[in-house]
């Protein structure tokens, strides 16, 4: 059921890889809410053709962008600015990689050259994103950016390996840039930590089935879903939380509140 929340606004949505992806199901919803939309994803993606379906679904156009590209990036707002006829008013970040996690390296053993990809591609992109659009004043009074992270930013998940400390970083950018954005056009700038969700970048975490569902166990209102978060980032969007910014919010079912639940309990106490 449409709230008609985005009525008239105009976003651009990353990191929609196929059904699963947390960002296609907030493309639908965004949609469902009267939003346009630009879709975007590396041009690798793109050739899987998945993406074209969602295009069709909600009638947005698809930009090819390597978030590691500044020049794609300013190519991209430049081409959506032209295609919404003015300036934008959300953008989701929902774009993470690790090389070292796909090729099984501990974090005791990893890749350097990797690492520095996976904070490249997962962190510093939202920093050139938000930097591409400060400098060509491609966000409109009010804008939201919502960028999306995971609680191993804050304690320690081991199979999360190098991807956590990216959280770390992407979550302080989008701080400190929440700050400068802010002051300049009153822009506000949120990640979102989200429960695990069986996605492409999330079954790709060693040991997967059993941290999600510890997660579902260890959460009172258990895991949320993709279909939950796109509910939630929708609300981030909307003009109903102007004054929220420069936070780290846990969309998590409770989870990242609970020490333990009676579940989990009873399970420890029958071994
Ligand atoms: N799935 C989970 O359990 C979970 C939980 C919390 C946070 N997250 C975060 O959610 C975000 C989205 O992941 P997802 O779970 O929907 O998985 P996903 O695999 O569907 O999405 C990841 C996206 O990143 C894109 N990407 C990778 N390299 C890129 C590049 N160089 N340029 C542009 N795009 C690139 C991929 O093409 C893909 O669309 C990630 O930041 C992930 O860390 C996921």
């Amino acid at each position: 059921m449409s709230h008609n929340l985005l009525k008239g606004k105009k976003g651009i949505i990353f990191g929609a890889l196929n059904e699963q992806s947390l960002a296609w199901q907030t493309a639908l919803k965004c949609h469902e809410e009267g939003a346009q939309i630009v879709l975007t994803n590396a041009p690798i993606a793109l050739r899987m053709g998945e993406i074209n379906k969602l295009a069709e679904a909600i009638n947005a156009p698809i930009i090819g962008a390597d978030v590691t590209k500044m020049e794609d990036l300013a190519a991209l707002i430049d081409q959506s600015m032209e295609h919404f006829g003015g300036k934008i008013d959300f953008i989701l970040h929902s774009v993470g990689m690790s090389m070292n996690i796909r090729k099984g390296n501990p974090y005791t053993h990893l890749n350097h050259e990797w690492e520095l990809k996976t904070l490249d591609i997962s962190a510093v992109s939202f920093h050139r994103v938000l930097q591409v659009a400060y400098e060509k004043d491609a966000l409109n009074e009010w804008a939201s950016v919502v960028a999306l992270t995971y609680i191993a930013a804050q304690r320690v998940f081991p199979d999360y390996n190098e991807m956590a400390d990216a959280k770390s970083l992407l979550e302080s950018i989008a701080r400190s840039f929440g700050y400068h954005y802010g002051i300049k056009n009153k822009v506000r700038v949120n990640t979102i930590s989200q429960s695990p969700t069986r996605t492409t970048a999330g079954s790709g975490v060693k040991g997967f089935d059993g941290f999600i569902n510890f997660s579902e166990a260890m959460s009172p209102l258990g895991n949320a879903s993709a279909e939950a978060f796109a509910g939630y980032c929708v609300t981030l969007f909307s003009d109903l939380t102007k004054y929220v910014t420069m936070q780290n919010l846990y969309h998590d079912g409770g989870y990242s509140s609970t020490g333990v639940t009676q579940p989990v309990v009873d399970k420890m106490a029958s071994e």
